[in-house]
This record gives structure tokens, sequence and C-alpha cells, in this order.
């Protein structure tokens, strides 16, 4: 069984409480190659890849502080996120280049462990408050909109000490943090997001906490996630919705998975797939019967019932627990490791045609964002959709010609899923604004729109090509062609 993963970057935010105001009469009257007036452009960035400041003033240590210390050599030439681009010091310079953009919106995070220091709502860090209230007030100074992630990968270290998201009183603790933004930014903030819901690091031995327990811990962390944004959209509604209007959503992860063939079967792979990588984060929050997909549930249901499990490996949202096997047990096919990857039995493949980037994961395929609009169209009762991270990386060259280009083929792609398919994407977000910290990959791969010169201690900011063009784009409201928009771009083409 074989399925294809058309892999690009993409996080879909799909906010909850979706109105339907999109008439059918308005979508034709539209021109199908300008975005809808309504539309909103944005970048993107994360407090970890970007800040620094990573011990000034009372913050507490998070899980990238204290990993990228232990183990340096897991991260590109040994690098971390200290100082990474410095914007914990020039944020103004900052809010400065994201007005030059001429965007609507500016998507950062919240470093938890800089509100509350170790985690927990007793102790809150008044340096950390300032610093974001200084970065809210500065954007709304210069009419940009905030939008808010409370939390982009950076748990504070002693929540990870006990259990991270594997301990389900972390979405108690997430509850509480979301309280406290809530009250000192919501005021000023409209859109949060509660999470970037993936969970790396918890299946895997790559990424920071290195828990490697596939098939268990990223299971539990999926579902103490999920469980985390539950509380905090239900604080929001409860408490704070009514007086500061805003909205709340969370990051599904997305990438398309495509059939190898037109076999049945690797149909069926393809869409097991989907169901695992998206669906598995999706449904609980945005499916009617707020639950797992079905298929998943089975599949992993089944196979831990094989390994000799007495119930899934897969919690279940409401009690009773049901056992997986009442009788005795009848173990099978245990030579094999316990996994996600042994649960959802399919093999993934990039096709060598697709274009590269500076990524080795990331490769240019535009389709299957339309592709993956239409199915969370199908599939979630039409929600409204935000895309909030979408981006290209390069080895940091200011000539960023591939940059644009990547550009004009995903929002070509995007354009189609608006107008011939009414999917109600309503605002997309550059990834990113800046060169930054890019993981375990440290400063080897630049997905800025802007260079940020690392050797410089003053770490100096210099706009890309691709500054000027996606300016253009969001100043004429379609995807403008790079010969077009100056003669000085015109002469390196
Ligand atoms: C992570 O788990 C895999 C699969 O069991 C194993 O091969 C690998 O050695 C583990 N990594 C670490 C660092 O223990
Ligand atoms: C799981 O096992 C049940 C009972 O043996 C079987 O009917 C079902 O088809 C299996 N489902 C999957 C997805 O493997
Ligand atoms: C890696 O480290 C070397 C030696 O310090 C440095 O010259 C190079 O610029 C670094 N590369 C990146 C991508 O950080
Ligand atoms: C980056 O900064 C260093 C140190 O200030 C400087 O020597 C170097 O020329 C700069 N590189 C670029 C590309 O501007």
């Amino acid at each position: 069984m074989i399925s294809f993963k058309c892999q690009y970057v993409f996080t879909l935010a799909c906010l909850l409480l979706p109105v339907c105001v999109l008439s059918s009469k308005k979508t034709e009257l539209l021109n199908k190659n300008t975005f809808p007036e309504d539309f909103l452009f944005g970048v993107s960035t994360s407090a970890y890849q970007t800040e620094g400041g990573y011990n000034a003033n009372g913050k507490g240590q998070s899980i990238w502080d204290y990993y990228t210390k232990k183990y340096p050599k897991k991260f590109h030439n040994s690098s971390n996120g200290n100082v990474a681009c410095d914007s914990f010091k020039k944020f103004k310079e900052d809010v400065q280049l994201v007005k030059n953009l001429g965007v609507h919106f500016y998507r950062f995070s919240i470093a938890w462990s800089r509100i509350l220091p170790d985690g927990f709502s007793h102790n809150v860090n008044k340096d950390g408050l300032r610093y974001y209230n200084d970065l809210i007030n500065e954007l709304l100074a210069k009419g940009i909109q905030p939008m808010v992630t409370m939390y982009h990968y950076d748990l504070p270290m002693t929540l990870q000490e006990i259990g991270g998201w594997t301990n389900p009183y972390l979405a108690y603790y997430f509850e509480d943090y979301a309280r406290i933004l809530y009250s000192y930014f919501g005021d000023r903030v409209k859109h949060w997001i509660t999470l970037n819901g993936a969970c790396p690091g918890y299946g895997d031995d790559v990424n920071p906490p290195f828990l490697n327990h596939s098939g268990i811990a990223n299971y539990l962390c999926i579902h103490v996630t999920r469980l985390a944004h539950a509380k905090a959209y239900h604080l929001y509604d409860n408490e704070f919705r009514s007086l500061q209007k805003g909205k709340v959503g969370i990051v599904i992860e997305g990438n398309w998975y495509e059939a190898g063939s037109f076999a049945v079967e690797d149909i069926e792979a393809a869409e097991r797939m989907r169901e695992f990588k998206i669906g598995l984060y999706a449904n609980p929050i945005f499916y009617v019967e707020g639950d797992y997909p079905l298929t998943v549930r089975q599949r992993v249901g089944n196979v831990s019932r094989q390994e000799g499990y007495l119930q899934s490996r897969l919690p279940i949202f409401s009690p009773p627990r049901s056992r997986i096997c009442t009788g005795y047990n009848v173990k099978e096919d245990t030579s094999e490791r316990t996994s996600v990857e042994k649960d959802m039995r399919v093999r993934l493949y990039q096709d060598d045609e697709w274009p590269k980037s500076g990524s080795n994961w990331l490769r240019v395929e535009p389709t299957g964002l339309r592709k993956a609009l239409r199915w969370i169209r199908d599939k979630y009762e039409d929600p409204d959709i935000i895309i909030t991270e979408n981006g290209f990386s390069d080895k940091g060259e200011t000539n960023d010609i591939n940059r644009i280009k990547y550009y004009q083929k995903y929002l070509s792609s995007l354009l189609e899923a608006i107008h011939e398919d009414e999917v109600k994407v309503k605002a997309f977000a550059a990834w990113s604004l800046l060169d930054n910290f890019e993981w375990i990959s440290g400063y080897s791969e630049k997905f800025g729109l802007y260079h940020v010169n690392f050797s410089d201690p003053k770490r100096k900011r210099t706009a890309k090509k691709s500054v000027e063009w996606y300016k253009n784009v969001i100043t004429h409201r379609r995807i403008v062609d790079i010969k077009e928009i100056s003669s000085r771009l015109k002469g390196d083409l």
C-alpha cells in the first residue's frame, strides 16, 4: 500500500464558530484573480525562533532553552535561540518591518515561561507582561492587528519535568495561563490561537523533549493538547467573549497525502494517512462527533490488542474507559515495536520531480494546498480557515526569486480554493518575517522575507526581493507577476 505526501509548510488555524456570510452571488461577481475584499494578509514568527532574551529579567527556562544547552550536538552547528534575531530588544524595528510589508496582521507567539517562569499561575513575571504589552501597543499604533499564539512548542521546563503534554493536568495549567493572557491582553488582542497543535519530540528522538515513545507519548500529547485547547476555548466563551468579542482558534498542521495510484488500497491508504495526520488533530475539535476518526480508533485499538495491551494506546475522551479486550488476550505480531507508523501502515514518498527547497522535508507541490483545503471544507462543515504559516526556505539569498515563485504558485492554488471550491479561507500569513532559528536545523534554513545577519551583534535586517513582491500583492489584492513590480527587480530575471 502506497501513498505519497505533497509536503509543504502550511498550518491551518480553523477558527471556531464559522459564520456563513458569503452568498454564491457575491462569489460570482468576484474577479477570480483577486482576493476577496475582506481577505487579510499577515506575516508570522514564533517566540523561541526570534526573540532571544532567553534569560532576560525573570524569564523562566523553556524546554528549548534547556535542551539546546544540555544536548547542543542535537542542533545544527550546536546553535540555539539564546539571542536568535534579538527581537526581544529590537521589537520596535520589527514592527516597522511588519508595517513596511503592508500586512493587516502580525502573528507572533508568547513565550509561556516569559509570563509564568515555571509555567504555573502563582508567579507572574512583570517584565514579561511589559514586553508583550509594549509589542501589542506598538503594533496597534501602526494599524496592525496582533494575532497571538499562546504556545508554540516552548513549554516551560518545570511543566516538562512533570511529564509535559503527557500529563492531563497540563490542560488545567494551560487554562490558567490562557486566563492570564485574556485578562492582561484581551482588551486589545482579538485573534487568539491557543496552540501550535502538533507534538514534536513525543514520538521521536529528534526534537525536544526527545520522549521517543511513538504510539504512546504522541497520542497522549495530542489528547492533552486537545483538552487544553477546549478548556481555553470554553474559558473565553464563558468569561471573556461577551466583553472582548474576539476569536479563539487552534493551528492544525497539515501536509497533503495523495494516493500513489488509483488502486483502491492506495486510495484507502492515502485517506487513512490524512485521518492520522490531520483528522487525529482536528476531529476532536471540529467534527460534530468530537472524537478521533473512527478508522484511527479502530486501527490503534486493533494493533494495541495484537500487541497485548489491555486497552487502546489512543486515549478516549469520555468515561467509562472501555477495555478493548474483554476475554483473554491473544498476542500476535509482537516482533515490531509499537509506533504510530505501525498503526498507520502506509509508505510515503515525495516525487523527485517536485522542486526542492533549502529544507530536505520541504518540496514545492502547490496543488496539495487546494486539495487539503477542500478536504477540510468537506470534513468539518465548511469552517472559516486561516492559513497561519506558509513559506519557502533557501540559503538566505536576498535575491530570493525562488521564494517569490513559490508564493505565486501557492497563492494561485489558494485563489482556486476560494473561487472555484468556495472554501472559506479568510486570511493568509507568510512564514516568516525574519530568517530565524529553525528549530533543530538552527540557522541553516532561511524562511525570512527579511534577511538577518546572525554574525552581526546588531542582527541587521535587510529586505529581500520578496518583501516588495508581497507588499504589491497586498496592495493590489492579486498575485502580481514579479516582472511587473519594478525595474530593479526586472533587471534580475
Ligand atoms: C528511539 O526509539 C527508536 C525505536 O525504538 C530506537 O531505535 C532509538 O535508539 C531511540 N532513540 C534513543 C535516543 O533512545
Ligand atoms: C479491527 O478489528 C475488528 C474485529 O476483529 C475488525 O472487524 C475490524 O475490521 C478491524 N478494523 C481495522 C481498521 O483494522
Ligand atoms: C556554522 O558554524 C560555522 C563555524 O562557526 C559558521 O562559519 C557557519 O556560518 C555556521 N553556519 C550556520 C548555518 O549557522
Ligand atoms: C554581517 O555582519 C558581520 C559583522 O558585523 C560583517 O562582517 C559582515 O560583513 C556582515 N555580512 C553581511 C552579508 O552583511
